[in-house]
């Protein structure tokens, strides 16, 4: 099979190789990936940057990526065989598993994969993996009361677009940050209002759409204490990424990505049925992994970019 390889750190270096199929551990099933998303946390371990999120004692090379839809070619033991010649989409920790999706074949657990449907193009599909995944988390660690306003900041990127936009369609009302010119996109995916990220005080932009600060947020963009301002007194902050000191009794948490079948198949039905938003930037060949990694660095604006891998 071929796969993404990082054998040293650094864009320069990332390279595809020929490497062992996999055989199927029991209750496992083998996926022919058709595509797979690169994300910040893939970049991450092509820099090195990274690297101390990697399991103690884990050899390179590595194989990035977290999701991918494919087709199951093979099973292992205690799994029925009826998977075969299903198009799924599935999901792996990868700093947990060293399983990269970022592959031609992986062999993941049967229950971290779920139906894909023929509804959507793999490329678009797969997008809902980690970064849907992640704003499903995120909204579940606030647990957010009915007629609660919620504040998403990177509302443009790829775990807040997903956020924003469920968010939304469960009833609550969104305040959508972000820089530049993505007002128009977040209000699309129903956000109810739009802040600039690059207002010097995040808190007080907020509290001039929701007076006395909002009842919940979800930071994806590393904003962290600056962010925890918009936030009223005795509120819930969840962050996907840097983890400020909880103030005026707000409720701090830490988000981290977990397996959710059920939370996937329904990510599945709702970008099938066209409600959740699932776009692409770009797409490559997965011989062309470093031009990927390269436009990775210097992407704008929403959607992933996405490794597209050769029917056989
Ligand atoms: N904890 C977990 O389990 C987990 C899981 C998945 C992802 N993550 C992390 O969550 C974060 C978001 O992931 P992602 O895939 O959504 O990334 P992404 O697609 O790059 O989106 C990040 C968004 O935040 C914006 N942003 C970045 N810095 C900002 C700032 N200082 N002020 C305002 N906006 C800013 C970006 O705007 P520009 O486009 O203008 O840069 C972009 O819209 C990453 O750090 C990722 O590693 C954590």
């Amino acid at each position: 099979m071929r796969a993404v390889a990082v054998e040293c750190f650094g864009v320069d270096n990332v390279s595809v190789a020929d490497r062992p199929d996999p055989t199927p551990g029991e209750g496992e099933v083998v996926i022919a990936t058709e595509a797979a998303t690169i994300n910040p946390a893939d970049f991450g371990l092509v820099t090195g940057a990274a690297a101390s999120r990697l399991p103690w004692g884990a050899a390179a090379p590595y194989t990035p990526g977290w999701d991918l839809v494919g087709r199951v070619v093979d099973c292992g033991l205690g799994v029925d065989r009826s998977v075969v010649g299903r198009r799924v989409l599935g999901f792996t920790r990868l700093f947990d598993t060293l399983r990269g999706t970022q592959a031609s074949l992986v062999a993941l657990p049967v229950g971290s994969v779920v139906e894909a449907g023929d509804g959507l193009p793999s490329t678009q599909l797969t997008t809902v993996g980690l970064n849907g995944l992640t704003a499903w988390r995120g909204l579940a660690d606030l647990k957010l009361a009915e007629g609660e306003t919620l504040v998403v900041t990177g509302a443009a990127g790829g775990v807040g677009g997903f956020a924003v936009e469920l968010a939304s369609s469960r009833g609550f009302e969104v305040i959508a940050v972000v820089r530049g010119d993505e007002k128009q996109d977040v209000l699309g995916l129903g956000a109810a209002a739009t802040v600039s990220a690059d207002d010097a005080e995040l808190g007080t932009a907020v509290r001039a759409v929701v007076p006395g600060g909002a009842d919940a947020l979800l930071d994806t963009a590393s904003i962290a204490a600056a962010s925890l301002a918009a936030v009223r007194d005795r509120g819930k902050y969840a962050t996907t990424t840097v983890l400020p000191a909880p103030e005026r009794g707000i409720d701090v948490v830490k988000s981290e990505v977990r397996l959710d079948a059920e939370a996937l198949t329904t990510l599945v039905e709702m970008a099938t049925s066209g409600r959740l938003h699932t776009p692409v930037v770009k797409t490559f060949e997965v011989e062309d992994v470093q031009a990927a990694y390269k436009a990775f660095a210097e992407r704008t604006g929403r959607g992933r970019i996405v490794l597209k891998f050769p029917a056989d």
